[in-house]
């Protein structure tokens, strides 16, 4: 039930394909792709010819998180390099709604994520348009930053609103969370109601300082700490 994501903004740029595929084999269940645009967030990342080129080497699902505005104008680009999924920021797009139809359109799952501060009201007429909501703990931009804690609240109420929407549906929507994950809060976290976890610096910092091939210690640290639960 828990997913692991690893986000390669914390890899080695200069070696991202053996950096995908090694994290892979090291038991990550996703990889998160950080697309961003020095608009909507202070930051220049990968786009989807970079997916393209990393999708031929996994079979894992490739999680897409846009930072980046316009959101429509990308969804199909990114549904074609490969992407499985595919979440948005909903001040970045001026058509939630719509936004989220076309991912689905495209042939992707679609997720709606929330900035520390954005209120989760802006779930409120689409639910049923969501496979996925993501939470940000911290303020979108880069790695490595550390875990903003009334996150945890706002976990809780998300989980409420899944848990319920569920029971009155039937559709499953998962939980997930980016920013700040690491081997000791990564059980709050799920504590408060996430099913599927982003780390970054906490993979890709942490097996960088022993093998530069294996994250299985990191790895079995996250699990092993969420199998307390
Ligand atoms: C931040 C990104 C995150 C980032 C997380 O804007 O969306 O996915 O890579 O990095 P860590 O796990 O280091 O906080
Ligand atoms: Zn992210």
């Amino acid at each position: 039930m828990y997913l692991i994501a690893a986000s390669i903004l914390s890899s080695d740029f200069a070696r991202l394909g053996e950096e995908v595929v090694d994290v892979v084999a090291s038991g990550a269940d996703w990889i998160h792709f950080d697309a961003m645009d020095n608009h909507y967030v202070p930051n220049l990342t990968i786009g989807p010819v970079v997916c393209r080129a990393i999708r031929p080497l996994i079979r894992a699902t490739i999680d897409v998180h846009l930072m980046a505005r316009p959101v429509d104008r990308l969804i199909g680009d990114f549904a074609e390099a490969g992407a499985n999924l595919v979440s948005f920021h909903p001040e970045a797009s001026e058509h939630v709604d719509r936004s989220l139809s076309l991912i689905r359109e495209s042939g992707c799952q679609a997720g709606l994520v929330f900035n520390p501060a954005t209120p989760l009201c802006h779930l409120d007429h689409v639910m049923d348009k969501l496979d996925l909501i993501l939470l940000m703990g911290v303020n979108p931009g880069f790695g490595g930053q550390k875990f903003i804690p009334s996150t945890l609240a706002k976990l809780k109420e998300a989980r409420a609103r899944v848990q319920a929407h569920e029971r009155e549906t039937g559709q499953r929507i998962r939980l997930e969370i980016d920013g700040g994950v690491k081997v000791d809060n990564i059980a709050a976290i799920a504590r408060a109601g996430a099913d599927t976890f982003v780390a970054g610096s906490a993979i890709y910092g942490a097996g960088r300082e022993a093998d530069p091939h294996r994250y299985d210690s990191v790895i079995a640290a996250l699990r092993a700490a969420l199998s307390e639960e």
